[in-house]
């Protein structure tokens, strides 16, 4: 291999190795603002680099201190002022024995744990880390206002609709905390039945418990408020409640029964129509039979000789069959329909027409190519004219 080749290959090495450890700068990373609620705990996440090797956890000493102090460490040091320090001593009264690094500092974690919550703990806190006999820093930019409350939030009790007797219901619970090493605990009163829990990081120090409840509703359940009491670490329980509105399975029939009903009605009013539809085709048929027996060209003839003013002219029988077998091949159509096509071909529809013969008129063999697909429908529309 040449040597400007090795060259390259050595600078990748270096490259490599550089990216993950040596080349780091001094960073951290602190939600910038956390709700604690007073006597409970707050984890305020955390998490910074630092230039050179990879070091474990003994090589590096982590610190918390108050923002407003940060140019007057030396004192800090002197006058044990710090929030969080390795050595108990170096940490203020009020503070001694209440926080702790969760966090790993190996793994580059410098997360805070502030036990038991005071009132006084609103303020603006920064972290150090120390490399003994190496390096030191202060991240003064990467600092956490911690706000501190005294009330503790009521539990969220939703559910999904009215609960139905006999069928399974879910009710759930939720609250968000900041205490993950001691965890607020949910309850539903006297229900015995086991809840399933689930707990989430939510994020910026938050996590969210959800208490989900599965019951089967009953009678007795029913105006009765299902309660869900929350017991934060260190303060006195928190109720909320939903009222319960079992609907029993006769309340769920009033509600089928009109539905029911209502459809009922339609397919019946939509059954009339049709009946109404085939007794018109039945007149028309009865109106055609009529013309059969002579008295249409009888008319016809009539009518030709004697026409009067402004009266149209009339048709001949054939055209007059022609339509009406045009008319039967049509889709059973609405009274509408039909009232349209008779009036089209026939102005004065009172006037008796002839047209294709009815069946039960012995007729049908002198029409038999034009009329006798019609016969069924004619059968029929007597069986429905009877109903
Ligand atoms: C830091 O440590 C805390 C406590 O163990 C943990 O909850 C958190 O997830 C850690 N953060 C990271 C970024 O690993």
């Amino acid at each position: 291999m040449s040597s400007p080749g090795r060259l390259w290959l050595f600078c990748l090495y270096l490259q490599a190795l550089c990216a993950p450890a040596i080349c780091e700068e001094w960073t951290a990373d602190v939600v910038p603002e956390i709700r604690a609620l007073t006597g409970s705990c707050v984890v305020i996440p955390c998490t910074f680099t630092y230039p050179g090797i990879q070091r474990a956890d003994s090589q590096l000493r982590g610190m918390w201190f108050k923002d407003k102090y940060k140019h007057e460490l030396t004192r800090l040091k002197h006058e044990n002022k710090f929030i969080y320090y390795e050595d108990q001593s170096m940490i203020e009264e009020s503070f001694r024995g209440r926080t702790k690094l969760v966090g790993s500092l190996g793994k580059k974690n410098c997360s805070l744990e502030i036990d038991d919550v005071k009132d006084h703990d609103t303020d603006k806190y920064c972290y150090r880390t120390e490399i003994p006999e190496h390096d030191k820093y202060s991240y003064n930019h990467a600092c956490v206002t911690v706000n501190t409350y005294k009330d503790a939030p009521k539990p969220r009790v939703t559910h999904q609709g009215d609960p139905i007797e006999g069928s399974p219901h879910i009710v759930m619970c939720t609250i968000d905390h900041t205490c993950p090493s001691n965890i607020p605990t949910l309850t539903w009163g006297d229900r015995t039945e086991k809840p399933v829990i689930e707990h989430k990081d939510i994020g910026q120090g938050k996590w969210e418990i959800m208490s989900i409840l599965t019951f089967i509703p009953e009678k007795k359940d029913d105006h009765t408020d299902l309660t869900c009491t929350v017991e934060y670490h260190g303060k006195t329980p928190v109720k909320n409640s939903v009222r319960l509105y079992v609907k029993s399975k006769e309340n769920i029939l009033y509600i089928v029964i009109p539905v029911v009903a209502a459809v009922g009605t339609a397919v019946i009013f939509g059954g009339l129509c049709l009946v109404m539809m085939k007794k018109y085709k039945k007149r028309i048929s009865e109106l055609q039979s009529r013309g059969d027996n002579g008295i249409w060209s009888r008319l016809s003839r009539m009518t030709r000789r004697n026409r009067p003013a402004g009266h149209r002219d009339e048709l001949s029988p054939s055209d007059s069959r022609a339509f009406w077998s045009r008319f039967s091949r049509r889709p059973q159509g609405t009274p509408s329909n039909l009232g349209v096509g008779y009036r089209a071909n026939n102005e004065t529809a009172n006037i008796s027409k002839p047209r294709c013969p009815s069946p039960d008129r012995n007729i049908k063999s002198s029409y038999p190519s034009k009329c006798g697909s019609n016969a069924g429908n004619y059968a029929d529309d007597n069986v429905y004219g009877n109903m």
